[in-house]
C-alpha cells in the first residue's frame, strides 16, 4: 500500500483536543502525536503505513500477537449472533465456557471465576471478595488490607490504596483506610542484572510477620501482591520470596491475592506465574491477555473454599452483592475463548518459556550502554534502568520511548527513567534481535 493511500485509508484525526489521553503527557503528545490506526501479529502501523514493531504487547496485554484471524472471526461472529446479555439474573453460555477454561488453566483448587472488564476492576473485586468472606464466615474483624511499595493494581480507590506509586496515590485523598505496605523487593546494590529471580531478598517477606504483629492477625483480611511487578519496571520475586509470603499469610489465616494482570496467559513462560513459583495463592486476578488485549476484559479465579463459604443462606438470596454490567460480556467471551484455543494450539506459553534465555541473553546485551543503570529479566519481559538527567527525571526514558517511536520504529514502554519490554510471544528469535538492537540506538540517542 503507498503511502497515499495509507492516508486515505486511514483519516487522520484534524483536532486533537477533545480527547484527554490517560497516563499521557497531554501537551507534549499532542504537539508530535504517536498514532496507530492498524496492527497485525507483530507489529503496529501508523495513518501513514509505517510499521512500528511492538515490544511491549500493547500495554502488556496481546500476547497472542495483534489481530489474529481466529480472534476476530471469533468477534465478528459474536456480534452478529448476541450482542448483549443482562449480567445478573441471567446469562449466556459462553460465560460458563470461558469461565471452566480460566478454571482449568488455573492451579490447584482455583476454580471459581469471576468476570470483570479491567485489571483494576479485578483489583477491587479481589479486595471485597476478602473482605466479604472474612464477614461471612464470622471474622469481621479482618478488615486490614496488605499492599507492597511500588505494586500496581490499577486505578480504582482499592487498587490504588493497596498499590505503592506513589504518583498514583498522592493526588487523591485519604484513600481506603487500614492499609498497611509491605516494603519493595528491589534492591540495586544486592540485584543489579539478575537474569531470572534475584538470590537477594526472600527475607523482606518477613516484614509481614512485623505487620502482623502490629496490627494482630485477628484484623487482617488479604495481601496482594503482583508475583513479578511489571508497571515499576519489571522487579522479579526474590528466590523463595512467594513461597514465604504463602507460609506467613497461611499462618495467620490471611488470604494471599496474586494480581496476575501482566504475569497471566504465559508472560513467565506459564498460564500463571503461581505455577511457575509453584505457590497456591487464595485469589488470583487476571485481564489484558485473556483476549490478548481485543476486547477488554478481566476477572478473579478464587479458591473453592471462598466460594462455598458464601453459598449459604435462602436461596434466592444474592450471595455476593458486586458485579458489573459487562460482566462476561459475549464479546469478552468470545475473543476470550478464541485466545485461549490460540494460547493452545500454538504452544504459546511453552514458546514463552523456551525462549527466556535467549531473551535474556540479548536483553543483557545492553550492559554497559550509555546511562544503563540495571537490566532485569523474567519471562518475556525486561526492566532497563536509565540514569535520570540531572534536574528532569523521567525524562531520558520518556525521549527514548519517542524517539523509538519516530525514529527506530519500535513501541517500548517508560516509567519513571526504566524502560520496559514485553513482547507478544508470538515474538520470533530474528525480532528479539531486532527489538534489541533498536533499543540498544535509542539508548545510544539519548545518552
Ligand atoms: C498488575 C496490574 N494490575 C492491575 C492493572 C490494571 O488493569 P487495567 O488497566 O485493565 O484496569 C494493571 C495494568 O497495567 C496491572 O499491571
Amino acid at each position: 500500500m503507498s503511502t497515499k493511500q495509507a492516508i486515505q485509508t486511514f483519516a487522520v484525526p484534524n483536532d486533537l483536543e477533545s480527547f484527554w489521553i490517560p497516563f499521557t503527557p497531554n501537551r507534549a503528545f499532542k504537539r508530535a502525536p504517536r498514532l496507530i490506526a492498524r496492527a497485525k501479529d507483530m507489529h503496529y502501523f501508523t495513518p501513514e503505513g509505517r510499521a512500528v514493531l511492538d515490544g511491549t504487547a500493547g500495554l502488556w496485554c496481546t500476547n497472542a500477537g495483534h489481530n489474529r484471524d481466529p480472534i476476530v472471526a471469533a468477534i465478528q461472529a459474536q456480534a452478529a449472533e448476541l450482542d448483549y446479555a443482562p449480567a445478573f439474573q441471567f446469562a449466556h453460555p459462553k460465560s460458563f465456557e470461558l469461565a471452566s477454561r480460566v478454571a482449568a488453566l488455573a492451579p490447584a483448587d482455583l476454580n471459581r471465576v469471576f468476570f470483570t472488564n479491567s485489571g483494576s476492576e479485578a483489583a477491587d473485586t479481589a479486595l471485597k471478595i476478602a473482605l466479604a468472606y472474612h464477614n461471612v464466615r464470622g471474622e469481621g474483624s479482618r478488615t486490614r488490607l496488605i499492599g507492597r511499595e511500588r505494586g500496581y493494581h490499577g486505578v480504582g480507590f482499592g487498587g490504588i490504596s493497596v498499590g505503592g506509586i506513589v504518583a498514583n496515590r498522592k493526588f487523591f485523598g485519604s484513600l481506603l483506610a487500614g492499609v498497611d505496605h509491605l516494603p519493595t523487593t528491589y534492591n540495586r546494590e544486592h540485584q543489579a542484572f539478575t537474569k531470572g529471580e534475584p538470590d537477594w531478598g526472600a527475607h523482606l517477606a518477613d516484614e509481614l510477620e512485623r505487620i502482623v504483629a502490629l496490627h494482630d492477625a485477628s484484623t487482617i483480611a488479604a495481601v496482594i501482591v503482583e508475583p513479578m511487578s511489571g508497571s515499576t519496571g519489571v522487579l522479579p520475586p526474590p528466590k523463595g520470596y512467594l513461597q514465604k509470603l504463602r507460609a506467613i499469610c497461611d499462618r495467620h489465616r490471611i488470604l494471599l491475592i496474586f494480581d496476575e494482570v501482566i504475569t497471566g496467559f504465559g508472560r513467565l513462560g506459564y498460564a500463571f506465574a503461581a505455577e511457575r513459583y509453584g505457590v497456591t495463592p487464595d485469589m488470583i486476578m487476571f485481564a489484558k491477555g485473556i483476549t490478548s488485549g481485543s476486547v477488554p476484559m478481566g476477572g478473579v479465579i478464587a479458591r473453592d473454599g471462598i466460594y462455598e463459604t458464601f453459598m449459604r443462606g435462602p436461596e434466592h438470596v444474592v450471595e455476593l452483592f458486586h458485579g458489573y454490567t459487562y460482566s462476561a460480556h459475549p464479546l469478552a467471551c468470545a475473543a476470550g475463548l478464541a485466545t485461549l484455543d490460540l494460547y493452545r494450539d500454538e504452544r504459546l506459553f511453552e514458546r514463552a518459556k523456551a525462549l527466556e534465555p535467549k531473551w535474556a541473553d540479548a536483553a543483557m546485551g545492553l550492559k554497559g550502554l550509555p546511562g544503563v543503570l540495571d537490566i532485569r529479566t523474567v519471562g518475556l519481559t525486561v526492566g532497563v534502568d536509565l540514569a535520570a538527567r540531572p534536574g528532569t527525571p523521567g525524562l531520558r526514558a520518556y525521549a527514548a520511548m519517542e524517539r523509538g517511536f519516530h525514529d527506530e520504529g519500535i513501541m517500548m514502554r517508560n516509567t519513571a527513567d526504566t524502560i520496559a519490554l514485553s513482547p507478544p510471544l508470538i515474538v520470533s528469535e530474528a525480532q528479539i534481535g531486532e527489538i534489541f538492537d533498536k533499543v540498544a540506538r535509542v539508548i545510544e540517542a539519548v545518552a
